[in-house]
Formats: structure tokens, C-alpha cells, sequence
């Protein structure tokens, strides 16, 4: 039995500590909003981010950093990336001995390109830190909840990390892990993915229809390939769970939140009237223009993140954007 903490209390943190709930391990939740610490003591629920699904009673929450980084011999870090650097050090401030540190959230730096796991090692003392793993694949937090049927990976340069995480979160039920050896590539494929589940909800949004999503999924996959393979990641990795698998839950769920921003923004909203409107975090938005920055970076192809990147950036319309890319001059396809 493993003594877990999950920073971040969300609809994703919470899902996770039902599957490590449900697999007996010892679970405390950790969040800043105290209104949701105290109904998961309370009800064992978070309604506003999971409005069907309950946690089981054996999770403890708590709003206290110390008391949260202190229980658990694991840490899983399932906060927007925005703040991730911040949680991390309030973490480094108070850790008491090395930690296993789990990340679950998606996301790249801006202007740094930073993934999760550099920014952790860059900001938590190393000596605090007895390993690293993604998890990371095509997962709703509103589905998990549920104990509806899904599989993900856990990635790491540690195999025998990798292996920990995959033993501690499957159950043999609803719940399976893969174990991958590039990290890079799953952070990455995770990461990217949700760019392109922005461009899915705008082409839902002004109505165009499956094989419009289609190409979407194919021609984004080979962008998400080569902008990966630049920035340090395996072929191989893209075309998994953590890359094509995430992509497409991604674009084709209305469970996904950057889906969900894309239809708005579709519909005449802006990036900011979108977020404001969107009670979960949209992580697509930032990793647009992470994305567009590394791209220019390595000069790599990248005309859908770069529509994208315009129309929230430089509020280029939705349409205008996709006559673009119908213009661009007739290629082969790779
Ligand atoms: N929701 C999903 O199904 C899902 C699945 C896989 C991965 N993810 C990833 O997990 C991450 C979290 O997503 P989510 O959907 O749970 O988001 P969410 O908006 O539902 O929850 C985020 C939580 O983080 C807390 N938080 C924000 N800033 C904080 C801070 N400074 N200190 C402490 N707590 C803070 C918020 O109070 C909130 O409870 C994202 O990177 C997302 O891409 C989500």
C-alpha cells in the first residue's frame, strides 16, 4: 500500500484519487480552495468539477501544504501548468525527505519550453526527489470517476519508477497502465494534443463535420510528429496512448475542455471572454503559443498550431484561418 498525495483537487485529481482510493492505497487531496476540501471530507464529492461520480470515503483532504507534502512518499502534481511552478517551490519549501513526483498535468512552458519535468527538477532540490513519471494518455476525469474503462501510461527515464506508478494505479477492472521509456515524447504528445482539440471544437463550432475532424486528427498527428521528434522526442511515442490516443479522446469528446473553448471561440467569443466563461482550466490555449514559439524555434511546419496560435493570439477569424489552409499550394501528403 502506497501513501499518495494528489496536489490539486480538480476534476483530474479527484479521479485520481478514486482509482487510488479504490486500489486501497492511502490518499490525501490537497487544494487552496477551501470549499471543495471541505465537501470531499464532508460528501465525498466535488460536484462543480465531477457533478456525477463519488470519491471513495477513505480520501482524506486537507488545505495545508505542509501536513499534504509530508504524508505522501508519492506526490501527484494535478494542477494547471500556469501555477505549476509556484506549487512546486510552496512543495520545495516544506519537503521532508525524496519523493516519487507523478505528474498528471498537461502543458509547455511559454517562452521557455519547458516541460513539467524540467521545471521540477530545475525547482525542487534533486536530493528531494527519488524519481519522475508521467502519467499521461486519453483519460476523462468525468469517465474515471465512473470506473468507466481506461488506459493510459506511465513514462520515465526509471523503469523501475515507471513500473511503481503502473503497479500503484492499475487495478486489473477499469484501470490499466502502460509503461513507456520516453519521457519526453509523452509529455510532449500530452501536451500538444490539446492544441489540436482547440481547432476541433472551432470546426465543430461553425459546423463542419466528421471528415473535417478527420483530417484534422491526421494532419495534426503529423505535426504533433514532427515538432516532437525536434524537440527530443521517440516516432514511436506520437503514435501511442500518449500521443495519438490522447489526440484523438481529445477531439472528438465534449468532455474536453479545450474542445469546449474551441466551440466558443468559433462562435465569436474571445480568449478571454472563453476562459472567463469556463470554470476548468484550458490548457491548449497556453501550450498555442508554447507550441508556435518552438515551432518557429526549430523552424517546423506547423500550419494548424499556427491558424490556432492566430485566431486566440492575433483574433483572426475562424473561417478566414481555415480558407487559409484549404489555399495553401497542393503537396503530397508527407
Ligand atoms: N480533467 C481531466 O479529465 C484531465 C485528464 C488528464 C489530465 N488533465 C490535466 O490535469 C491538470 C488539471 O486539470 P483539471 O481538469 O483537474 O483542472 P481543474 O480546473 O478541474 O482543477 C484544477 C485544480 O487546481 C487547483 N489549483 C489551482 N491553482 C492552485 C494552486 N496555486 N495551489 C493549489 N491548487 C490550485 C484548483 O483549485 C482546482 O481545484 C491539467 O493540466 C489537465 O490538462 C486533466
Amino acid at each position: 500500500m502506497e501513501k499518495v498525495t494528489i496536489i490539486g483537487a480538480g476534476s483530474w485529481g479527484s479521479a485520481l484519487a478514486r482509482i487510488l482510493g479504490d486500489n486501497n492505497h492511502q490518499v490525501l487531496l490537497y487544494d487552496r480552495d477551501e470549499a471543495t476540501i471541505e465537501e470531499i471530507n464532508k460528501y465525498h464529492t466535488n460536484i462543480a468539477k465531477l457533478p456525477v461520480g463519488k470519491l471513495p470515503d477513505s480520501v482524506k483532504a486537507t488545505t495545508d501544504i505542509k501536513e499534504a507534502v509530508t504524508f505522501g512518499d508519492v506526490l501527484v502534481l494535478s494542477v494547471p501548468t500556469k501555477v505549476i511552478r509556484g506549487v512546486i517551490t510552496e512543495i520545495n519549501e516544506v519537503v521532508d525527505k525524496p519523493k516519487l513526483i507523478v505528474n498528471a498535468s498537461k502543458g509547455i512552458e511559454p517562452d521557455t519550453y519547458k516541460r513539467v519535468s524540467e521545471i521540477v527538477y530545475e525547482v525542487i532540490d534533486n536530493d528531494k526527489i527519488l524519481g519522475f513519471v508521467a502519467l499521461t494518455g486519453p483519460s476523462h476525469g468525468e469517465e474515471v470517476i465512473n470506473q468507466m474503462l481506461t488506459v493510459i501510461a506511465a513514462a520515465s527515464t526509471s523503469q523501475e519508477m515507471a513500473e511503481r506508478v503502473q503497479k500503484m494505479f492499475s487495478n486489473y477492472t477499469y484501470f490499466r497502465v502502460y509503461t513507456v521509456n520516453d519521457l519526453i515524447g509523452a509529455e510532449l504528445g500530452g501536451s500538444i494534443k490539446n492544441v489540436f482539440a482547440m481547432a476541433a471544437g472551432m470546426l465543430y463550432g461553425l459546423g463542419y463535420g466528421d471528415n473535417a475532424r478527420a483530417a484534422l486528427i491526421t494532419r495534426g498527428l503529423s505535426e504533433m510528429r514532427r515538432l516532437a521528434v525536434a524537440l527530443g522526442a521517440k516516432e514511436e511515442t506520437i503514435y501511442g496512448l500518449t500521443g495519438l490516443g490522447d489526440l484523438v479522446v481529445t477531439t472528438t469528446s465534449f468532455h474536453s475542455r479545450n474542445f469546449q473553448a474551441g466551440v466558443k471561440i468559433a462562435q465569436g467569443k474571445n480568449l478571454k471572454q472563453t476562459l472567463a466563461s469556463m470554470s476548468m482550466v484550458v490548457e491548449g490555449a497556453r501550450t498555442a503559443l508554447s507550441a508556435y514559439q518552438a515551432a518557429r524555434k526549430h523552424n517546423i511546419y506547423t500550419p494548424i498550431i499556427d491558424a490556432v496560435y492566430n485566431i486566440i493570439y492575433h483574433q483572426q477569424p475562424v473561417k478566414e484561418a481555415i480558407d487559409e489552409l484549404m489555399l495553401k499550394a497542393l503537396k503530397p501528403e508527407d
